[in-house]
């Protein structure tokens, strides 16, 4: 009975323990997203996003992505989305590799030959990411859910989480499917229900701390998906 009641309080102040862990967490992501070298990486994009490049010599100021042709304002926020041109739902990069090789007129290779960045200096989508998202603070976060391809690809993006894939049979739920799960102390949110998924996807592109590094959504995926075992992995 003693030994009971010892592990109940042990468990009970292990809990306790990880509890203030993560509201310490918490309180430093604050600091950090009050005054963080994210800023400097949003002007380097703006400077990118107005830079004429590739072989047509123009800059991506009449990208239009989904609120009208060089329409930053609350664009991110609404993405995911349906776009007629394409005929395709497309996130946030597709979008941008779409209007780097319509309009300035880049091959695929050229503009993807480096997605991901490292902590001193951060790839052209990294910091593009940045700069269009920081124009949608303060936008409710609604990604396109009325056009046919829209609701399928949320179905696909659904059954996908919860298949079960690579060599380890990992899913996206196995590791975010249950309350408390963590992974050396970090918290994984149950990204399939509204209330866990919606303050962690607004704060995401990120600048991460413990690396110094500039990080996308585009990167995390790919980072968990590496975790999963499935292919090749970070493309660096
Ligand atoms: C093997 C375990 C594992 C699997 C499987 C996994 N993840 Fe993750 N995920 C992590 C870890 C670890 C983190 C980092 C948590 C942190 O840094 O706070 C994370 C973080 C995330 C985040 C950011 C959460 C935040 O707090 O900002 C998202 C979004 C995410 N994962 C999505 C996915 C998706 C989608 C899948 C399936 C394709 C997936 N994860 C599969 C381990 C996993």
């Amino acid at each position: 009975m003693k030994a009971l009641a010892f592990g109940a309080a042990l468990a009970l102040s292990c809990a306790a323990y990880g509890q203030d862990v993560a509201k310490e967490i918490q309180r430093y992501r604050q600091m950090v997203a009050e005054g963080s070298p994210a800023e400097l990486f949003e002007l380097e994009g703006e400077e990118l996003w107005k830079k004429p490049q590739g072989p047509k010599n123009v800059s991506l100021q009449r990208c239009d992505l989904g609120e009208g042709p060089g329409v930053l304002k609350a664009a991110y926020a609404h993405l995911p989305r349906y776009f007629k041109d394409a005929d395709r739902v497309m996130d946030l990069e597709s979008r941008l590799l779409h209007c780097m090789s319509t309009l300035q007129g880049r091959s695929r290779e050229e503009a993807t030959a480096r997605v991901f960045g490292s902590a001193d200096r951060p790839s052209e989508f990294e910091l593009l990411s940045i700069y269009i998202a920081g124009q949608s603070r303060g936008v409710k976060i609604e990604p396109g859910l009325s056009q046919p391809k829209e609701k399928a690809s949320y179905e696909l993006g659904r059954a996908l989480y919860f298949h079960r894939v690579g060599a380890w049979d990992f899913s996206c739920a196995s590791c975010h499917g249950d309350e408390g799960k963590r992974i050396r102390m970090q918290e994984l949110p149950v990204l399939y229900k509204p209330e866990a998924a919606r303050p962690v996807i607004a704060t995401w592109p990120a600048y991460r701390v413990s690396t110094s590094q500039l990080v996308t959504l585009q990167w995390r995926m790919n980072d968990c998906y590496r975790q999963m075992r499935t292919g090749p992995g970070n493309k660096r």
